[in-house]
């Protein structure tokens, strides 16, 4: 039987999985009829309601997005697996859908290599702009995107907005009083506690000194929650996830289409769906591992190279003081601990690509004791634009269960 393997959507989908768990190394063939808004739906020319296994990455190095993409004359040398998370910030910078610059053929499908739209050769220039821009001013980090510049609409508004009433309103001199007083006050900044009493209390407030010491494994029943769309209801699955110490893991999901599987065995990363199951390498597999650390949620301060005070900032119904830093392995991230608890709320990623910082997040709540250690029972991960958010909650976790070793292997018959 020849399956279409489903490539279109997958850079973006598996982008989630940096923080997020899993949801999303699949596409569910048959999506073609899931609407034209999500990126989901490039999932075109499926026949087959089957699960299909998705793979876009070759076995060992990424292939630039000029070798697996028709017409790309800008984005050259871009990992392919980044191509629709670019796609995507455009997108939102913009506040446009897809079809602002990409077209269809008459029996409704994509021509994304088409260039007939004006607007995508006017964002060909636009990429050259944005990436000459960060080149000349910034040595090339992405200090300038199309957010900078686009702030969610199409024109850019080259005016700084003129306040007439503003004249008749200059501080009169108790208030240039008031102010120079207020500066002279510790700023802010100055009152923040530092990193290590902020790590040391996050520390101290999950126990984790206990897990790190006395956790060998962890057994977790739950449900996964994902938005196809960000406007359709949430599909729920039972979801099961095995992990051992310090890195293998098995996490399986039961859709009704079927039981997908995702496995780590401290060196090989696999994915499947009970039928067969494939290797994974490349920006999946670092996610995956990174997914499969087990101590990663109480040894946050191994995770990064350097880390700063950021500042304090509101999150929902919480105060959090906010540190920002670059993991070991290079990535910059930003963490939001609890001011209250000492608890981390949210954790931020940054996929650095060649137009711009493309965020992930995940949210933290639930806090609830297990054997002496605080597990947030509800992790939600949200992307640009409500894309692939998705929510995991545990009904159950259970640590040093038996877990038999092999459980984490590819399934050697399935290879
Ligand atoms: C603001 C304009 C714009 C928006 C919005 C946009 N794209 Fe693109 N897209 C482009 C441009 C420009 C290229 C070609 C890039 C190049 O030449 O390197 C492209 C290329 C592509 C390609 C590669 C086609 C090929 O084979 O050469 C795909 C696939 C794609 N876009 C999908 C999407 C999807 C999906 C969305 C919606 C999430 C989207 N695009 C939104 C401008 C846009
Ligand atoms: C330095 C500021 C700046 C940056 C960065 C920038 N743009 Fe623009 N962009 C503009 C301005 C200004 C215009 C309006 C030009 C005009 O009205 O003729 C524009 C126009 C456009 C248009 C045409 C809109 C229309 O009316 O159809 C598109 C599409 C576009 N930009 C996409 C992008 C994309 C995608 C990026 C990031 C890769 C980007 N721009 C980055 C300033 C910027």
């Amino acid at each position: 039987m020849i399956k279409r393997i489903v490539v279109h959507g997958f850079g973006v989908v598996v982008l989630g999985l940096t923080l997020g768990f899993f949801v999303a190394n699949y596409v569910v063939a048959g999506a073609h009829d899931r609407a034209e808004n999500s990126t989901v739906s490039f999932v075109e020319d499926v026949s087959s309601a089957e699960l299909s296994i998705v793979q876009t990455q070759n076995k060992s190095v990424e292939k630039p997005a000029e070798q697996v993409f028709k017409n790309i004359q800008s984005l050259k040398g871009l990992p392919a697996s980044q191509l629709y998370a670019t796609m995507n910030f455009m997108k939102a910078s913009l506040g446009v859908k897809c079809d602002y610059c990409h077209v269809r053929t008459a029996d409704g499908k994509w021509n994304w290599e088409s260039d007939d739209k004006p607007a995508k050769q006017v964002t060909r220039r636009m990429i050259q702009l944005t990436v000459e821009s960060n080149k000349i001013a910034f040595g090339g980090r992405t200090q300038v995107s199309c957010y900078t510049c686009h702030r969610g609409n199409t024109d850019p508004i080259n005016l700084p907005p003129i306040s007439l009433a503003a004249e008749d309103q200059k501080p009169n001199a108790a208030t240039a009083k008031n102010v120079a007083n207020a500066t002279a006050k510790p700023s802010a900044v100055d009152e923040l506690p530092t990193v290590d009493v902020i790590l040391n209390r996050h520390a101290e407030a999950t126990g984790g000194k206990r897990a790190v010491e006395n956790f060998k494994t962890q057994f977790v029943k739950g449900t996964l929650s994902a938005h196809q769309l960000p406007s359709s209801p949430p599909e729920i699955s039972p979801l099961e996830i095995y992990m051992a110490a310090p890195n293998k893991m098995l996490a399986s999901i039961t859709t009704p289409k079927g039981t997908l599987l995702q496995g780590y065995n401290g060196a090989t990363g696999w994915m499947g769906n009970g039928k067969e199951a494939r290797e994974l390498s490349g920006a999946s597999l670092v996610r995956l591992k990174r997914r499969a650390d087990f101590y990663a949620d109480w040894k946050l301060r191994e995770q990064f190279a350097r880390l700063r005070v950021a500042g304090k900032e509101r999150i929902n119904d919480h105060e959090a003081y906010v540190l920002t830093g670059r993991t070991v392995d290079s990535r910059l991230e930003r963490l939001y601990f609890d001011t209250q608890t000492g608890l981390l709320l949210r954790r931020v990623a940054y996929t650095e690509t060649i137009i711009g910082m493309i965020p992930e997040a995940m949210d933290f709540e639930d806090y609830r004791e297990v054997d002496g250690v605080k597990i947030p029972f509800i992790r939600r991960s949200a992307q640009l634009d409500g894309f692939e958010a998705s929510t995991l909650k545990f009904m159950e976790v259970k640590f040093n269960v038996p877990i038999n070793d092999t459980k984490f292997n590819l399934p050697a018959a399935q290879k």
